[in-house]
């Protein structure tokens, strides 16, 4: 037990909270209505921008080892934040039952807050090769890979790749471990969609767009697209 400056006595935190930051962490939930949902939305919201966090750091890991000519220790980094999307996606579980009702009883507490201001998202749609010249730069899979690709006499880029695939073991599975991380993203976006169909239905999305219907515009966009072209192609 210690007491702390204004006097209040605490047990002191143990080395796992320490560790964790747990007191700061559990202190940045902030409801800004009594309505009962708003903590799962804030702290979906939260573990969200946490996992996008990771994924970048996976992802800034993995271009650096393709610059550096490293193929198998990108995919290993690819696949490690193949665990990370995949925990992303399953984060939508828990807000599968919000209601429209529940929904409307915090959501002008938020104004015009929306995920569509996330820097990170923009980050990792950046590496996926999405060019958002006002950024600054990021490291960027599609840009790194197709270095890699340079780098190795495959002018062609993936089309070359995939056109010799038994000479390309290794780049094959990078080209498919890109592919994996991309469908993945596609994934997060479909599964945005569903939750905003369900909690919102066709209503107008907090940072003004039209909502699901501006959503499911994008929501099909190919990340990485020289990687779904090269599917359209005759391989026999
Ligand atoms: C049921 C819950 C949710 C609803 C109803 C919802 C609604 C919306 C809407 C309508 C938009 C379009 C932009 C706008 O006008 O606001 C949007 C964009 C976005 N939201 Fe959500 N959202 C929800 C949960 C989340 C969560 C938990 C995250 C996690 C960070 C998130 C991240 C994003 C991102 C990144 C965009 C931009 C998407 C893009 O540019 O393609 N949303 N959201």
């Amino acid at each position: 037990m210690t007491i702390d400056q204004a006097g209040r006595s605490r047990v002191a935190a143990s080395e796992y909270a320490q560790y964790a930051c747990l007191d700061e962490l559990l202190q940045l939930q902030w409801p800004r209505t009594e309505a009962p949902a708003e903590l799962s939305f804030i702290i979906t919201t939260q573990v969200m921008e946490l996992y996008f966090k990771l994924l970048h750091h996976e992802w800034v890991a993995a271009c650096a080892k393709l610059d550096a000519g490293d193929v198998r220790g990108a995919i290993v980094d690819l696949r490690r934040g193949h665990g990370v999307q995949d925990a992303l996606n399953a984060s939508w579980e828990a807000l599968r039952t919000l209601t429209p009702a529940e929904f409307d009883e915090f959501r002008d507490a938020f104004g015009a807050a929306s995920g569509i201001q996330s820097e990170l998202y923009r980050d990792l749609e950046q590496s996926l090769g999405v060019p958002y010249p006002s950024r600054p730069e990021v490291p960027s899979l599609e840009a790194s890979a197709a270095r890699l690709l340079e780098r190795r006499g495959l002018a062609g880029g993936w089309r070359e790749v995939y056109g010799h695939s038994a000479d390309y073991p290794e780049l094959i599975d990078l080209g498919e471990a890109l592919f994996d991380a991309a469908d993945r993203f596609t994934r997060w976006k479909q599964r945005h969609l569903l939750s905003v169909w369900r909690s919102m239905g066709s209503k107008q999305g907090s940072a003004g767009t039209s909502g699901a219907d501006w959503l499911a515009r994008g929501v099909h966009q190919k990340y990485l697209a020289e990687l779904w072209d090269v599917r359209s192609e005759a391989w026999v």
